[in-house]
């Protein structure tokens, strides 16, 4: 971005690309529950927009069906992004339509433009060259510049990822620049010892990464929904806990290799259903009641996870410890985050939802050494793969 704005935009159409997918608040549909995301782009777009760029940006939302939805619309977005950047955002109602190219056509010079969401289009997500590059001609004509700062997004093969930077000069925005920076460190040179905190729920979603990390961790602690499948594969019974009965012989295959480096909770919180209000107790894992299931880590596992973290020169977290969202579950992802917080060497806290626990926990993320706004995106990168919209940069 540095080598752009050196080049001087004053005038010219700059097309970013921000991932402005943020959660929504369950119980207040059009509420912004985390705009972590939206604020992390901003300094790419106050740049740009100071330097006198007609600034169009466009982001995806949700996993709509390549066609206009309401419940994915980008409006509320762009007005929590005009408060943040203290200037308006003008709106375009769709992506390359009409309201766009009008929009595109009166953009004044420091003006900040947000498009509906791409995914309105098949185009964007389509798996056919053609389609995606028909559709990538599209939104390239809106520019004489592309940046991309969606770092989030960097690891999906998407026209506005990775076909419109073959269609115009492209640059990387500093947060993209920042995420890569950081996470090639940890990739490549961690300061051992090395800890890696998962959740979440699924372990197949966890596996590539977990098989990239084995060789690398001093140790790997597992918790949130899918520590379950591994405690099966160890011989416990967990109750009515998640479980991916197909990945168990995975796990116990794992659990093998790994030669103790991986650390399971000892105890969790088993509630009678998944609601705030279910009557809910601390089992021992050898002791989960048939009737229940676990929804955080107990408060022995958290103790023994924060002693494992509290040696570490690296940390990468990735996935809450339970449904930190319900005030009953939070305690395990809470005592997990402040034993990051306190180390005393550097943190990488892994996007999507850890993200946005560190920031619903009220947690303070200047603790941490870099909040990384990617969850897939930072996976696939440990998991050492090629990010599509790296790559296109680097061409
Ligand atoms: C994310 O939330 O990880 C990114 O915005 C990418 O979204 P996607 O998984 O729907 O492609």
């Amino acid at each position: 971005l540095d080598d752009l704005l050196g080049e001087g935009v004053s005038g010219r159409r700059v097309f970013v690309r921000a991932d402005l997918n943020v959660p929504f608040d369950k119980a207040n549909p059009g509420v912004i529950s985390d705009d972590g995301r939206a604020r992390a782009v901003l300094p790419t777009l106050i740049a740009l927009r100071d330097a006198g760029a007609r600034v169009i940006v466009a982001s995806h939302l949700g996993r709509p069906k390549g066609a206009p939805d309401p419940k994915f619309t980008l409006a509320p977005v762009a007005t929590r992004l005009g408060e943040l950047l203290g200037s308006d955002v003008i709106f375009a109602t769709d992506t390359v339509g009409a309201s766009a190219s009008a929009a595109v056509e009166s953009l004044q010079d420091g003006q900040v433009l947000l498009l509906e969401n791409l995914r309105f289009n098949e185009g964007e997500t389509s798996k056919d060259d053609a389609v995606r590059g028909a559709f990538a001609d599209e939104l390239a004509k809106f520019a004489d510049f592309y940046v991309d700062d969606a770092f989030g997004a960097v690891h999906r093969k998407h026209a506005s990822v990775y076909d419109v930077p073959a269609r115009l000069p492209h640059y990387a925005g500093g947060l993209v620049v920042k995420e890569v920076e950081v996470l090639r460190k940890v990739s490549e040179t961690p300061e051992k010892p090395y800890v890696v905190v998962l959740g979440g729920s699924k372990v197949s979603d966890k596996l590539a990464v977990i098989q990239a990390l084995l060789p690398k961790v001093d140790k790997l602690l597992v918790g949130g929904g899918m520590c379950f499948t591994f405690l099966k594969a160890q011989g416990h019974e967990v109750g009515k806990s998640l479980l991916e009965t197909e990945m168990i012989s995975v796990c116990a295959d794992l659990l093998a290799q790994a030669d103790g480096r991986i650390v399971l909770p000892v105890d969790v919180v088993a509630a009678t259903e998944f609601s705030a209000d279910a009557d809910h107790d601390i089992a021992d894992i050898s002791e989960i009641p048939a009737d229940r299931l676990g929804l955080d880590i107990g408060p022995r596992s958290t103790a023994l996870f924060a002693d494992a973290i509290s040696g570490a020169k690296t940390v990468f977290w990735n996935g809450p410890m339970g449904v930190f969202e319900l005030a009953p579950f939070a305690a395990g992802t809470r005592g997990v985050a402040e034993a990051i917080t306190k180390i005393d060497g550097f943190s990488v806290v892994g996007g999507g939802d850890s993200a946005a626990a560190v920031r619903t926990l009220g947690l303070d993320e200047s603790a941490f050494g870099h909040i990384s706004t990617g969850g897939g995106a930072s996976l696939e990168y440990l998991e050492g793969k090629t990010l599509p919209g790296v790559a296109a940069l680097e061409k």
